[in-house]
């Protein structure tokens, strides 16, 4: 069994759909939430599903024993951010070589980076005029939405769009495709090493 671990700092709707989509799945399972927020509604979501939850502070982050100690005690192999707002720091990305995804709610390399995240990417994109926008899964860095893409899709933005509804259709592509891109990078690398 190959176990995953989410760090999500607010609504955790992607978590939701990760959970969802492993319930039950004979190779993976989703054995710890990460937070830096106490107050984030995926911390819910963990109680619903009964998945462990680790609330960590910027600091805790930085200074990484908590965090290593607990990845190691859940056996932890592969790391998903979905929404979460923290940098992550060096430590964390040596010890998970190309084991650690991100999305982001629009096409990288536009509309990335510090700052840009929830309704703000959506707004941007409406403001810059764009006729298309989407959904970008990549390997993560030590910069803000900055490594190597995996999947990108898109979708089509209407004369009437607001930065809401662009977000609702945003979010219906990153529930199905992103549980579907880490299944299949985990069989992958599973693959690989056997
Ligand atoms: C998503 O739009 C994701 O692309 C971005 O943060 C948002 C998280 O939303 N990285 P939710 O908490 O999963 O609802």
């Amino acid at each position: 069994m190959k176990h995953l671990a989410i760090f999500a700092s607010g609504r955790g709707s992607n978590a939701e759909a990760i959970i969802r989509f492993f319930q039950n799945h004979p190779k993976i399972s989703v054995a710890l939430i990460v937070t830096n927020n106490p107050d984030a509604g995926v911390i819910q979501i963990a109680r619903q599903y009964h998945i462990p939850y680790l609330v960590i502070s910027k600091k805790q982050l930085s200074e990484g024993t908590v965090l290593l100690k607990t990845l190691q005690e859940k056996h932890i192999d592969f790391i998903v951010l979905a929404g979460f707002i923290l940098l992550l720091p060096p430590y964390l990305i040596d010890r998970y070589p190309g084991r650690i995804v991100n999305i982001h709610p629009a096409l990288l390399p536009k509309f990335g980076g510090k700052g840009m995240y929830g309704i703000k990417v959506h707004e941007a994109v409406l403001k810059a005029g764009e006729r298309q926008t989407g959904i970008t899964i990549h390997y993560v860095d030590e910069q803000y939405d900055h490594g190597a893409i995996i999947l990108q899709k898109t979708c089509a933005i209407q004369e009437d769009e607001t930065p809401g509804s662009l977000m609702k259709k945003v979010q219906q592509l990153e529930h199905y495709h992103y549980p579907r891109v880490i299944e299949s990078l985990i069989l992958k690398e599973e693959t690989l090493h056997s």
